[in-house]
C-alpha cells in the first residue's frame, strides 16, 4: 500500500502543478497579458515607467486619450508600433493602459482600424512629439 500511496500523492502532485497555472492565468484577459508580456519590463504593471526617460502613462494619458494627435502619438510610440502584436491586439493593449491603468474617463476605444492608419508613421523623436503636445495642453486649458 504504501507504493500506491506515493502514486497517488504524485499524480496529485503533477495534477496540481498542470492545474495551478492555468489557474493563476485564468484570470487574466489577453490584453493584461499582452501588457505583462510586452510592455511592463519597462512600463510596470502600475504604468508609472522611470520618468523622465519612460514616462509615466498617468501624466497625460488623460489628456492625450482626448486629442486625435494624442492617440496618433500612444499608437506610434516604437514601443506600441514595434511590437509584435497584431493591429487588434495593441488597440486592446492600449485600451487596457487607457481604462484599467490611467482610468481615462469617457474612453473611446482604439479600434484595429485607428491602429493601423497610424502605426507605420515612424516616430524617431519621441520625446519631442511628447513635449509639443504637452504644449498644447498648456495652451489650450483655461
Ligand atoms: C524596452 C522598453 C519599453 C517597452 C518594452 C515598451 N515601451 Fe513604451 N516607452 C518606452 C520609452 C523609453 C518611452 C518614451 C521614449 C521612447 O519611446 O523612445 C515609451 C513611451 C510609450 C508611450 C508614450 C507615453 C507617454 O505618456 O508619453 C506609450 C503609450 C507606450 N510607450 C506604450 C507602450 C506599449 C503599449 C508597449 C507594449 C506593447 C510598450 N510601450 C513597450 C519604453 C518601452
Amino acid at each position: 500500500m504504501p507504493f500506491f500511496a506515493a502514486l497517488c500523492l504524485r499524480v496529485l502532485g503533477i495534477a496540481l502543478l498542470l492545474y495551478l497555472p492555468s489557474a493563476t492565468s485564468a484570470g487574466l484577459t489577453k490584453a493584461q497579458t499582452d501588457y505583462i508580456l510586452q510592455c511592463q519590463g519597462c512600463h510596470k504593471a502600475s504604468g508609472t515607467g522611470m520618468p523622465p526617460q519612460t514616462p509615466d502613462f498617468h501624466e497625460y494619458g488623460n489628456d492625450f486619450m482626448h486629442m486625435q494627435e494624442g492617440r496618433q502619438y500612444w499608437i506610434s510610440v516604437p514601443g506600441a508600433a514595434n511590437s509584435p502584436l497584431t493591429d487588434g491586439e495593441l488597440a486592446n493593449v492600449l485600451n487596457y493602459i487607457a481604462t484599467d491603468i490611467v482610468e481615462v474617463k469617457n474612453h473611446t476605444p482604439f479600434t484595429a482600424n485607428e491602429v493601423r492608419a497610424h502605426r507605420g508613421k515612424k516616430m524617431t523623436n519621441v520625446y519631442e512629439v511628447r513635449r509639443q503636445l504637452a504644449t498644447k495642453l498648456t495652451v489650450t486649458s483655461p
